[in-house]
């Protein structure tokens, strides 16, 4: 398919000798990007025929830094500031890399969108957080946008659930959730009215059979 071609043109493209480091990196960007959008068509589009996440040691923070450097150009002309914080030293989970990163750049997307009139603050915070079960790793979005009224927040788990925008597909949250759940993770949304929202996704550092 297509994908394909765009991702060995830019790895191609990736390897001329007299390249800025900086483009060099964007370009490395939209190959994994293409791979992705291939990943995604036959994760989540090939109903019939569902194919198993390939789990392997993850770096969330890289992700998340991925979701930033992606978006950047997104938060910038919409004055949306974007920190990140770590929290202490954050250990590898095992995870599918290319679901995981759609999970933050739907969530980061929302975030967006939430604050695209007026600016606003998405604050990223990764922390170590381990649950009676499992030990995980978390990752949480805070955004200061108007947030969810609560009537709404119960409507979120709704397959093409979407509010206020003129483009809303209403399927970004639940495909979280579903990578999420495959990863045995939670994933959160908290809001007040005027008080922007906070998502929290966790994930657990070690798959069964992985
Ligand atoms: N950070 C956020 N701030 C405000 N509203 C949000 C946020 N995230 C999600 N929502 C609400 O949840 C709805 C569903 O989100 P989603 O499943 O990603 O679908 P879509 O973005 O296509 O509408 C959105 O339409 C929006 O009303
Ligand atoms: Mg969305």
């Amino acid at each position: 398919n297509p994908l394909i071609g765009i991702g060995s043109l830019a790895d191609h493209m990736g390897q001329a000798r007299d390249l800025p480091d900086s483009l060099r990196r964007q370009v490395a960007l939209i190959a994994s990007e293409a791979r992705r959008i291939d990943e995604l068509l036959g994760s989540h589009l090939s109903q019939f025929r569902p194919r198993s996440f390939e789990f392997q040691p993850i770096a969330l923070e890289e992700l998340v830094r991925d979701t930033q450097s992606l978006l950047s150009e997104a938060f910038r002309k919409r004055k949306i500031h974007v920190t990140l914080t770590v929290e202490g030293e954050i250990p590898a989970v095992e995870g599918a890399r290319g679901p995981l990163q759609q999970v933050f750049l739907n969530l980061a997307m929302n975030a967006l969108d939430a604050m695209s009139e007026g600016g606003g603050t998405l604050a990223i915070t990764l922390f170590r957080e381990n649950r009676p079960e499992d030990e995980g790793v978390g990752v949480r979005l805070a955004d200061t946008g108007p947030g969810i009224p609560e009537a709404l927040l119960k409507r979120l788990n709704e397959p093409f659930f979407t509010h206020g925008k003129a483009k809303g597909v209403g399927l970004g949250l639940t495909i979280c959730r579903d990578i999420v759940d495959r990863h045995r993770g939670t994933l959160s949304i908290e809001s007040s009215e005027g008080g922007g929202v906070r998502a929290t996704v966790w994930i657990p550092l070690r798959q069964e059979g992985a």
